[in-house]
This record gives structure tokens, C-alpha cells and sequence, in this order.
């Protein structure tokens, strides 16, 4: 609704240039906002107040004349100027209806993407494999996967692609200490404490130390043995991986994975084709590009570095190699980079550098969704009692136990399977919600007992909300497809639920070109909120006439819909009771 509205206000903005009313060359960009108090209208506009001094016009003369240039249309009944200027919309409640019942027919939801479908690489998760998943890669893992799954509702082609840490100078040191140690996979069960133990024997030895370094170039040319041990780590490791995402609910898997030992072998071309280029700089040894845009606080020059003294490559040449590959292997329209927001400067130079070289042959979007940090109760980094990193799967895993003894509490009488099958929904439905519904650029406290509240806008909140509307339909007997009749919009109740289930597509849409998922967060709390006003206020099974309850039950349908499918798309698993 708000795209049709600033389509006739383009429109007529459009008209008013031709009647010489307007300037030429104005583009501004047209504010539609859903108006707070409904008595005045469902939708506002400042246009008028904002293009009023390039008019030389009163903001409500201005005004006057954009509605009188306003086409029609079958989806608004009325148009008022308010206050010092605004535009009221009033939408026509039986435009608003037929749009539902066509949602409702629809397996999409009426849901359709605003421009082109394309074909996006989705840039997530990317641990490095020396290690356990911490805490530190939820957010690039659940962020990325929500906004993949509603591209692809969408329509566009999303290629995901897990950039993994599997190269580089940590593997020497863990192939020496394999190479000492004949370890079993079971052995191996504890990727911390291996990475511990090799760390300390590489401080504490220098024999094993340069055995470790000779393991790397070993490694890195190609030698069998090597690539052996490494293979069998690197396997394990991402088998750790594939355990927690398998419980996060999220759609990565090994055919995901293309690391950063994919472009080994196209680091040297990188650095080749840079300096036929002509934007290598030789610096201390060091093979560097100089753009003048990338400078420190004190004006100094920020260099991309790309290979060292030593002939080693480095994280730049990686990535360099990927925008490569993306572009003009896998001819993406767009890449989108979920990665920490500590590394803007990085993709800002490597983005430009990729350009400048013509790295970019098949034209890309490349876009950082970079995200803030998750802190700890106490407002610190997270970390555990004793400061050392915190394992997902161990949060997770306490996740779904305490979501687990929660309902429990509630629900003593539930048989065991299923109140564990409960816990494991709520519990690490809870920790993702948590993320997603805070806007990704700022960083935000982990706190079990304010995600596992029922009350204010979590995970338990949605699913138990989402829980009653499928209840309505259990009495029933009946499918959300089942209800047959027209949606008629008569209470102020229903029409409030009506106008905001209608914003699914916009908000989806809004989502998918941002990268916001909190977006749809807020939008289905919003729904649920609505939908129990509408319960309450709108009765259902004693409605007034056969045709009411068909039109009640079928908005209830939608809503159940739409809560199910956004949860879906937000990764979150629903229940049918809880
Ligand atoms: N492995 C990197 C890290 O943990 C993240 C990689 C992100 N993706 C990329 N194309 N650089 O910091």
C-alpha cells in the first residue's frame, strides 16, 4: 500500500511539473509512514511539506494541489490534509479486503519481490576451522541465513557460500602437533583443547615450532602427506560446524562451503593481474595498493596489503580472489557480506580495489552488512566465568535447557518428548529471535531470562501467540486453506489487523534490500498484537452471522499464515501447542 501510494504521488508530482507548479529536476524521495491515530487516516505523507520552498507555495497550498493532481485509484477512498500539511491516506477497507482473500488463495502469501529476481551470494557463518564455533559467529550465521531464506521467498537464485578459515598459519602448528600425537576423531572430539595444547607446544618448543612453519610451506605447495593430515582435520572441524547448524535450524551444509584454501591457487594471478594493472606498490618488501580514499585519523596511507616480504599471501588476496569468482565464475548480480562490522575498512578496500583492477567483469552489488557485538549481561564482551570464549554449542545446548525447565514448569502434565521437543524450539528459537529483532549495526546484551520472557517482543512471545491462533482452528477441526466466504472489513479491529497483514511483501521486500531482519521482527510482534486485540474484540465463534465468522476466520488464517512464514523465514521452528 505505501508503494501504491508513492506511486501517485509520483504521479502527480509528475503532473504539477508539467503545470509549471513545480521545478524541474526535483527527485525527492517520497515519505509514506502508517499514520498512528487511524481516525485521521492510514497512511501519511510530508511530501508537501518538504517540496513547499522549491514551490514558493504555502506547505497546505501545495497540498491542495497535489491532491487535486492525485489519480485515482480503487485502493484509497479519501485524501485530508492535516496539521501544517500532511497527506491522510484513507485506505478503501473492500480494496483492502479483495487484496487479503488473493493473499490468502496465494501459496506466497501475495508476496512478490519489488524489482528483478537476481542471483545473490550470500557471504555467512565463515569460522575458522582451527577452532570451535563461538559465540562470536552467531550472528553472521543466523543474520545471513534469515535474509537468505527471504531472498529466496522472494524469487532470487541465492548461492550461499562459507567462507571458512582452513588456511593459513594455525594449520602448521595443528599439523605438527597430529603429526606427533596419532590422535583418534574421538580424540579430536574437543577442538579447544587441541588448539590449546598445540599452542602451547609451539610457545614452549622451537623445534616444533619451525616444524610447524616448514608444515605450512609444505602444505601450501601441494605435498601429499600434508594435505592429507589437513584434509582429515579440516573434515572434523567442519563436521563440528554442521552439528550446530543442524541445531540453530539453519540451511548451510558442506556443498556451502568454499574456504579460503578454494583460492589458493589464484592468490599469485591476483597479485599478477594487480600489477599489469598498475596499482601494485612495492613497500618494505611488501606488495601493497595505495587508493588515495583510504587514509588514517592523521591522514597517513592505509595500503592493502596482498602478499609479504616473505612471498605469503594474505586475508585481502582471499577475498580479492572471491569478488573474482563471484563475479565472473558465479555471474552474481549482488554478494552480501555478513561479517563483523570491525571489518568495514577491510571490504571497503578490498570492494575497491576488485573494481579498480576489473576484477568485477560481471556487474555485482558488493554490499558489507556489517553487525555489532554480542556483549554479556554485564554490557562486556561474552565470555566465559573464567574470560575464556564461550562454545555455541554449549550455549546452545543451556538454551534449550532452561527453555525446557521452563515449560516444563508450566505445563507439568505434557508427556517428557514432548515438552524436550518444546524446550529445543523455544530455547534456541529464543537466542536466535533475540539477535534478529535488535537492528544488526548496534551490539546488544545476551540475556537468557529477557529472551525467555513470554511477555514483550521474544520468541516465546510469537510462537505461544501463533500457538493460539492454530488452537482457534484445532477446535475447528479445521486447515487454515478450509475457510471458505470473503474477508469483510467492518470493525476498526479488524480493519487495523487487515491493514498490517497487507505490509508483508513490503516489509519482506524492505528486509531482503537492507539486510534487516529485525524489520520482519517488529512486523510480527506488531501482527500478534493486533491479532489479540482482534480476539478480543471481534468474537469468532459467537459472531453475529455466518458471513462474519467466515470473514473472522479467514483473517485469523491469514494471520496464522503469516506468522508461520515469517518465523519460517526468520529461521525460527513453530509449535501447534505449547
Ligand atoms: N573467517 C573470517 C573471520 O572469522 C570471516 C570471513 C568472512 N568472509 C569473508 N569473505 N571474508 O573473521
Amino acid at each position: 500500500m505505501k508503494d501504491t501510494i508513492r506511486q501517485l504521488l509520483q504521479q502527480a508530482l509528475t503532473q504539477l511539473v508539467t503545470d509549471g507548479v513545480l521545478p524541474e529536476g526535483l527527485s525527492p524521495a517520497i515519505q509514506v509512514e502508517n499514520a498512528r491515530d487511524k481516525t485521521h487516516g492510514d497512511f501519511a505523507s510530508n511530501i508537501a511539506m518538504m517540496l513547499a520552498k522549491p514551490a514558493g507555495l504555502k506547505p497546505r497550498d501545495l497540498a491542495e494541489k497535489l491532491i487535486q493532481a492525485l489519480p485515482a485509484s480503487d485502493d484509497v477512498s479519501k485524501v485530508e490534509i492535516a496539521g501544517p500539511g500532511f497527506l491522510n491516506f484513507f485506505q478503501n477497507t473492500a480494496a483492502l479486503a479483495n487484496r487479503l482473500d488473493a493473499a490468502l488463495a496465494d501459496a506466497h502469501l501475495g508476496v512478490r519481490k519489488s524489482g528483478p529476481a537476481e542471483k545473490v551470494v550470500v557471504d555467512l557463518s565463515a569460522p575458522n576451522l582451527a577452532k570451535e564455533m563461538h559465540v562470536g559467529h552467531l550472528r553472521s550465521t543466523i543474520i545471513g541465513d534469515s535474509v537468505a531464506r527471504i531472498l529466496e521467498f522472494l524469487g532470487d537464485r541465492v548461492i550461499r557460500q562459507n567462507h571458512v578459515g582452513d588456511w593459513g598459519t594455525q594449520f602448521g602448528m595443528l599439523l605438527a602437533y597430529l603429526e606427533e600425537n596419532p590422535i583418534t576423531s574421538d580424540e579430536l572430539s574437543d577442538l579447544e583443547n587441541f588448539y590449546r595444547a598445540a599452542k602451547k607446544r609451539f610457545d614452549e618448543s622451537e623445534a616444533f615450532a619451525t616444524r610447524a612453519r616448514s608444515l605450512v610451506v609444505k602444505l601450501q605447495a601441494g605435498d601429499a602427506d600434508c594435505l592429507a593430515l589437513w584434509t582429515r582435520f579440516k573434515d572434523i572441524s567442519l563436521s563440528h560446524c554442521q552439528k550446530t547448524y543442524e541445531l540453530l535450524n539453519v540451511k548451510l551444509s558442506m556443498a556451502d562451503v568454499m574456504g579460503e584454501s578454494a583460492y589458493n591457487d589464484d592468490l599469485a594471478n591476483v597479485v599478477a593481474d594487480l600489477r599489469h594493472s598498475g596499482l601494485l606498490v612495492e613497500n618494505q618488501g611488501a606488495q601493497c595498493v595505495f587508493l588515495d580514499e583510504f587514509k588514517n585519523a592523521e591522514g597517513d596511507p592505509l595500503p592493502v596489503i596482498v602478499q609479504k616480504a616473505d612471498g605469503g599471501y594474505l586475508y585481502a588476496t582471499t577475498d580479492l580472489a572471491a569478488v573474482r569468482y563471484r563475479s565472473n565464475v558465479l555471474k552474481a548480480d549482488r554478494a552480501l557480506y555478513f561479517v563483523d562490522q570491525r571489518q568495514a575498512l577491510h571490504f571497503n578496500q578490498v570492494f575497491e580495489v576488485a573494481r579498480r583492477a576489473g576484477f568485477v567483469g560481471h556487474p555485482m552489488r558488493m554490499e558489507h552488512m556489517g553487525f555489532g557485538t554480542m556483549n554479556g549481561a554485564d554490557g562486556r564482551p561474552f565470555k566465559t566465568r573464567d574470560g575464556g570464549t564461550v562454545k555455541l554449542i554449549d550455549l546452545l545446548n543451556e538454551a534449550k535447557e532452561r527453555a525446557y525447565a521452563l515449560v516444563k514448569d508450566k505445563n507439568p502434565t505434557l508427556p517428557e518428548d514432548e515438552l524436550r521437543r518444546i524446550g529445543e524450539v523455544v530455547g534456541i528459537g529464543a537466542v536466535k529471535y533475540a539477535d534478529l529483532s535488535k537492528h544488526r549495526t548496534s551490539d546488544y546484551s545476551f540475556n537468557f531470562e529477557l529472551m525467555l520472557n513470554f511477555d514483550g517482543n521474544t520468541a516465546p512471545y510469537l510462537l505461544y501467540a501463533y500457538t493460539r491462533v492454530a488452537s482457534v482452528f484445532r477446535k475447528l477441526g479445521k486447515g487454515f486453506e478450509e475457510v471458505t466466504g470473503t474477508i469483510v472489513l467492518q470493525a476498526p479491529h479488524e480493519q487495523e489487523l487487515a491493514a498490517r497483514l497487507a505490509q508483508f511483501g513490503e516489509v519482506l521486500n524492505s528486509v531482503a534490500d537492507k539486510g534487516t531482519p529485525h524489520v520482519l521482527c517488529s512486523y510480527l510482534y506488531d501482527i500478534a498484537g493486533l491479532f489479540s486485540s482482534f480476539y478480543e474484540n471481534c468474537p469468532i465463534l459467537s459472531a453475529d452471522t455466518a458471513e462474519q465468522q467466515q470473514s473472522r476466520l479467514r483473517l485469523a488464517a491469514l494471520t496464522g499464515r503469516t506468522l508461520k512464514q515469517g518465523l519460517e523465514l526468520l529461521g525460527l521452528e513453530t509449535l501447534e501447542r505449547m
